[in-house]
């Protein structure tokens, strides 16, 4: 069921007039659909219906707390990429044996709080992490339950900058030097083997690539097990598409994804986890920004708006396209219009859009960036000093700022003035 829609002839967020948060809230901000989230967790319960396993929500794609809260409510995990993550993870009432920590880059630090805080397992992507964290845990006194992070070499035929499953990428081990890692991890006292991980990439639209990591997993999770390795979890990662273009696009179902799991791993009598990240937020969420003048240019016009890159940086940093609506529906017979659409920062790459056909638009009109609740406010910044955009979520026909827009004030005053020039 679609949360987004139009009422009476303005777009809504459930039972919420986007007309009324822009009112209260002022523009540009994120909203969120309490329902969208719990119904896109749902689904992936249901696809992995009849198989032991355990959804871990990867909050890199969108970490505000009150997201999170909702995840754990439904029960999800949490996989974490930074003592940041995990931090909120556990701030948001996840307990520690829920949490999975992934990433290249786990410092020290990092791995002894999550060992104190309690973890379910770090996924190892590298033979230097992997004795670093048998070095903490045995300081700690503890065992540190592990997978390594296999990269089974598949093209994820996604953006190149959101692969990751490719032996040129910098992500886990190669699955040919598995068994040999394996081999090691078994020889150190600071830690467990419970399983085995691997995630190929980001925005997949196609199921092979996973069929042929899936059969790989299934084919080393055997040849460990002879080996006399304990796999008891396969980490299948995330990575599953959302349509960011409506009108031509139609990704696989999580249901779908379901099927291959079950089909290539589904024997092993594993218990199976998932990291989805993108399918969970990206359609839950919404950029609703406003125009700040329609301008002519040479064969164009120009919708300037007052959201930027530094806000939603997809269309920047990836080529990524999404759908851009009016708030406020146009009559019928209202032909679309084409226009570029951009943000107010002093780069060309402040580029939301080109000749994107939309209806009319003047200034002072509301509009609607689809599909930005994964990877939206997450990679903002506040480059030209433009504030972090407020975050709200809507629940029903209530809705609620869950992060506020900061004052100048509070914005200036992060930094300092060193005590020499005062
Ligand atoms: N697990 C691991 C180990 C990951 O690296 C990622 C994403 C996920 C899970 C979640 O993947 P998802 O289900 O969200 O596709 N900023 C980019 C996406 C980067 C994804 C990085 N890793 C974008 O805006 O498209």
């Amino acid at each position: 069921m679609e949360h987004f829609i139009y009422r009476d002839g303005i777009l809504h967020a459930e039972d919420v007039s986007l007309v009324e948060i822009a009112a209260k809230v002022g523009t540009p901000f994120y909203v969120y659909s309490t329902a969208t989230l719990q119904r896109h967790y749902q689904v992936f319960d249901e696809a992995l219906s009849g198989m032991e396993h355990f959804i871990c929500y990867a909050m890199k794609a969108n970490s505000n707390m009150a997201v999170l809260r909702i995840m754990a409510e439904m029960g999800a995990g949490m996989d974490v990429v930074s003592g940041g993550e995990y931090a909120r993870a556990i701030a948001a009432g996840v307990p520690g044996e829920h949490i999975v920590f992934s990433g290249v880059g786990k410092t020290r630090e990092e791995m002894a709080a999550a060992l104190r805080g309690g973890i379910r397992q770090f996924n190892i992507e590298s033979e230097p992490e992997m004795h670093v964290l048998n070095e903490v845990a045995l300081s700690l006194g503890t065992v540190a339950p592990i997978t390594v992070r296999v990269n089974p070499d598949v093209d994820a035929k996604t953006h190149a900058k959101i692969a990751t499953g490719k032996s040129e990428n910098k992500f886990g081990i190669p699955i040919a030097k598995a068994r040999a890692v394996y081999a090691e991890a078994a020889n150190l006292k600071g830690l467990e083997v419970v399983g085995i991980d691997v995630h190929i990439g980001s925005q997949l639209t196609d199921l092979t690539p996973y069929e042929n990591a899936f059969n790989k997993v299934a084919e080393l999770t055997e040849l460990l097990r002879e080996d006399g390795h304990n796999i008891r979890r396969l980490d299948l990662g995330g990575g599953l598409g959302i349509p960011y273009e409506r009108s031509n696009e139609a990704p696989p179902l999580p249901i779908e994804y379901g099927e291959v799991i079950r089909r290539t791993v589904g024997h092993l009598s594993c218990e199976i986890e998932i990291e989805p990240g993108r399918l969970i937020a990206g359609n839950a969420g919404l950029l609703v920004a406003t125009v700040v003048y329609r301008k002519e240019g040479e064969g164009r016009d120009f919708l300037i708006v007052d959201a930027a890159m530094n806000d939603l940086i997809r269309p920047a940093m990836y080529d990524a396209h999404h759908d851009i609506v009016a708030v406020v529906e146009p009559e019928v017979g209202v032909e679309p219009v084409p226009y570029d659409i951009v943000g107010p920062v002093c780069e060309t790459g402040d580029t939301f859009a080109k000749e994107r056909n939309i209806p009319p638009m003047e200034a002072g009109d509301l509009m609607a960036f689809r599909s930005a609740g994964a990877y939206g406010a997450v990679m903002a910044s506040e480059y030209n000093s433009r504030p972090l955009i407020p975050e709200v979520l809507v629940k029903d026909d209530q809705f609620a700022v869950v992060r506020a827009r900061p004052t100048y004030e509070e914005m200036i005053n992060r930094d300092t003035i060193p005590y020499w020039m005062t």
